[in-house]
């Protein structure tokens, strides 16, 4: 049995909590694409966990496996693994042989590029980890792979043919100069003691072998995405996208399992009951057009927390989009939606969606497939009756019938909307936090 999770809108929908929640239920928790530009917090016992790379079944004793799709950056999986250890958890993480290598000069170029896009609109507001570098080098086959690492002679060659075109890049293109991130000695050095590590702690695999195997052997595998389906590479809003593919079919090419292995099991849209992006790019729901907007984007910024994990940037804030989650539902054929945060919108004065869009005079349903058309957008809303504050613990433990009867009306719109069950919603921060209404792994 697999279940995939996917972020239905622009990342930070909640994923890591309901990962957590149903992981329960999974031998092995993989991550299929993306790196430390995700960022996942997870609340365990009262205790808080901000991983940004190691999968969040880590702190529930699963296997978590960094597949071929992923970029790995090794320090921050070491920091992230050894502060995990220092807190009594002993994480199990499998690095794919395949998944390519975030190395110090992809994070520099990273950044270099975002400057150097400051002054016009093509700035993206990348999280700086290097992510868009590291796939274009694996696009253009001068990549360093985990695999490389494995072996000094090869991550020689490797950074003895790449590091010079960086170094030229950085100075010659850029007028920069650099720095140790192009000291291809000290690379060497550094990356081989982490290959040394790797293959000490038996951490690097054949991620689709691995995980045949396994499920061969009977394991119950869930897949991770990170970041949403419009920040997709393909299926985003281009160029204000990162550089991997969240949707569903980066399970499959991002792992090493067939198409059909995901297909057969459950693939589950995480769906945040409002809207919140980081970084650029058209937002036709925004809260912003006024005093008023801007009170109740700042209201549900503070009580939804929503400040980046990784870079702590204040996200921007906007009504649900259902052209854009309708888009999500088709792209990665979701087979069910978990709700999320739905105890923020409680005793607002107005709640809305923007349940279609209008481009000169005519109405639609989805969304333009140009970004540029996509701003052109107007929502048209609708309005829905408002919520009461209430107990959320309680109602999490009394189940969905305790849900305030305006936030089921909300919820049912959203399961007819998208054709699609809703197996959970989110009433609070914590696993516990949830109200349960089915298992994906359960038959
Ligand atoms: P990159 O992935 O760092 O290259 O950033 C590309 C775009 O994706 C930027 O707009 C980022 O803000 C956004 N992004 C990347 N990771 C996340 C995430 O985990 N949540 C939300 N936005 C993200």
């Amino acid at each position: 049995m697999t279940v995939t999770i996917v972020g239905s809108q622009l990342g930070d929908e909640g994923k890591g909590a309901l990962v957590d929640l149903w992981g329960g239920d999974a031998d092995i928790v993989v991550r299929y694409q993306g790196g430390d530009n995700a960022g996942h917090t997870v609340v365990e016992d009262g205790e808080e966990y901000k991983l940004s790379l190691v999968p969040s079944g880590a702190v529930r004793d699963k296997v978590g496996v960094l597949g071929n799709g992923c970029v790995i950056n090794p320090r921050t999986l070491f920091s992230e693994i050894d502060d995990l250890r220092e807190r009594g958890l002993d994480p199990d993480v499998r690095l794919a042989k395949r998944a390519h290598v975030i190395m110090p000069y992809h994070r520099r170029l990273d950044n270099i590029e975002e400057e150097a896009k400051a002054d016009s609109d093509l700035t993206v507001g990348t999280t700086g980890r290097g992510i868009g570098p590291t796939y274009e080098d694996k696009a253009g086959r001068r990549g360093i792979r985990v695999g490389d690492l494995l072996d000094p002679d090869v991550l020689r060659q490797r950074l003895e043919y790449v590091v010079p075109k960086k170094k030229a890049l950085i100075e010659d293109v850029y007028g920069l100069e650099a720095g140790e991130e192009c000291d291809v000695e000290a690379l060497v050095e550094e990356y081989t003691e982490i290959g040394r590590r790797l293959r000490e702690d038996d951490m690097a695999v054949n991620c689709g072998d691995f995980l045949a195997e396994r499920r061969e052997a009977g394991d119950n595998v869930m897949f991770e995405g990170a970041q949403g389906t419009l920040i997709d590479i393909d299926h985003g809003s281009y160029p204000y996208v990162t550089s991997s593919n969240p949707t569903a079919g980066g399970a499959a090419t991002g792992t090493g399992v067939g198409p059909t292995v995901v297909g057969q099991g459950e693939v589950v849209g995480i769906v945040k009951s409002y809207l919140s992006r980081v970084g650029e790019g058209p937002m036709p729901t925004e809260l912003k057009d006024d005093a008023r907007d801007e009170e109740l984007a700042d209201f549900i910024r503070e009580k939804g927390g929503e400040f980046g994990t990784v870079t702590g940037r204040p996200r921007r804030i906007g009504w649900l989009d259902m052209p854009m989650l309708r888009h999500a539902a088709r792209v990665s054929g979701f087979t069910g939606i978990a709700v999320n945060h739905l105890d923020v919108l409680a005793g607002l004065d107005e709640v809305k969606v923007g349940h279609a869009y209008e481009l000169e005079g005519d109405e639609r349903l989805t969304m333009p497939a140009t970004t540029e058309r996509w701003g052109e957008c107007e929502p048209v809303l609708k309005e829905f009756d408002t919520w009461p504050e209430v107990d959320w613990a309680a109602v999490a433990e009394e189940g969905y019938e305790a849900i305030p009867d305006a936030a089921q009306d909300y919820l049912e719109y959203l399961s007819d909307e998208l054709d699609v069950p809703i197996y959970a919603v989110g009433v609070g921060p914590g696993r516990e936090q949830t109200v349960h209404i089915e298992n994906p792994f359960d038959d």
